[in-house]
């Protein structure tokens, strides 16, 4: 017998492979995501330009890091999912790049204040080992996936939509990082198109992004995903809402109120007023 369309359609998704950070796939027409009006490449490219030190947290193969130029002359990146780090490593160290793998946010394998710039893009992190792994003064910049990223995608394979990132929202990523001795200097955050124009697009969606659908298997939804099929054929697609948020954060420079009676009284003030910290380590800015 032959195959029904939508068969066809979840067969060919799940028969394509995935590596690295590669959307190409989707993007040949069954996917498409708008752009937050931010740009996030321009953004780390204009700031690279005066960077001496740059790490690139969760950088997936590489792809992203791979398309800047003028890359800083210590440029280093991080990645925890064990088949990207030779993906990784083949596409950046002849760019110059080492690739360091970990397997914990919270105990990065790299030294204290390595960095003049630390970049996210879609990447969990620990605040205190970004703070920790900055130049004082540093700069981080994040692009982060929000809680509600594609939820009716979860709404209709009624899908749960809990997971340990259900209030991550640009108020609280700002929270943690002020928390953590950090000045923001950008904060955005927005919600934008996410239109999938077949049910295979989905299929491979969710199976690249595991996290959205927790244990998601074509079995366990195949009814759901008929109705989808169904859905997309008399309305031309399905769409979601994609939700991002933007932050960019700078380190402050080190706090120590005891040692305010070392910093002359006017230079002090100075440096309150530049930097909005209540004192100032000598040592800090001497060396
Ligand atoms: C969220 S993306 C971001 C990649 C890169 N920063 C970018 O913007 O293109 C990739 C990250 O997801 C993580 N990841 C978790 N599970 C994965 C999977 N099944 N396949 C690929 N990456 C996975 C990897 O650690 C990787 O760093």
């Amino acid at each position: 017998m032959a195959q029904s369309r939508s068969e066809q359609l979840i067969q060919e998704a799940l028969a394509q492979d995935f590596s690295g950070w590669d959307f190409s796939w989707l993007h040949d027409g069954r996917w498409y995501e708008a752009e937050p009006s931010w740009n996030y490449r321009q953004i780390v490219q204009d700031r690279i330009e005066s960077v001496d030190s740059l790490l690139d947290m969760g950088t997936g193969g590489g792809e992203f890091l791979a398309s800047l130029s003028s890359l800083p002359a210590v440029t280093y990146a991080t990645e925890s999912y064990p088949p990207n780090v030779p993906v990784a490593r083949a596409r950046l160290e002849s760019l110059g790049v080492t690739v360091v793998s970990f397997d914990d946010d919270r105990t990065l394998p790299l030294p204290d204040e390595a960095f003049q710039m630390v970049i996210n893009r879609h990447e969990s992190f620990c605040v205190s080992e970004v703070h920790r792994i900055l130049k004082p003064g540093g700069t981080f910049l994040t692009q982060q996936v929000g809680a509600t990223n594609c939820i009716q995608l979860n709404g209709f394979l009624q899908a749960t939509t809990e997971s340990d990132f259900d209030d991550w929202t640009l108020a609280k990523g700002v929270e943690q990082l002020e928390k953590a001795g950090f000045q923001i200097t950008r904060a955005q955050e927005e919600f934008h198109d996410s239109i999938f124009y077949d049910v295979g697009a989905v299929v491979f969606y969710l199976k690249v992004i595991e996290w959205q659908v927790p244990n998601f298997t074509v079995g366990r939804y195949r009814d759901r995903l008929l109705a989808m099929h169904e859905l997309i054929e008399n309305q031309g697609a399905f769409s979601a809402k994609a939700h991002r948020f933007l932050i960019e954060a700078q380190k402050r420079w080190c706090l120590s109120r005891t040692k305010m009676t070392a910093v002359p009284e006017n230079f002090a003030r100075t440096i309150v007023e530049l930097y909005g910290v209540e004192g100032v380590e000598r040592s800090s800015w001497l060396r």
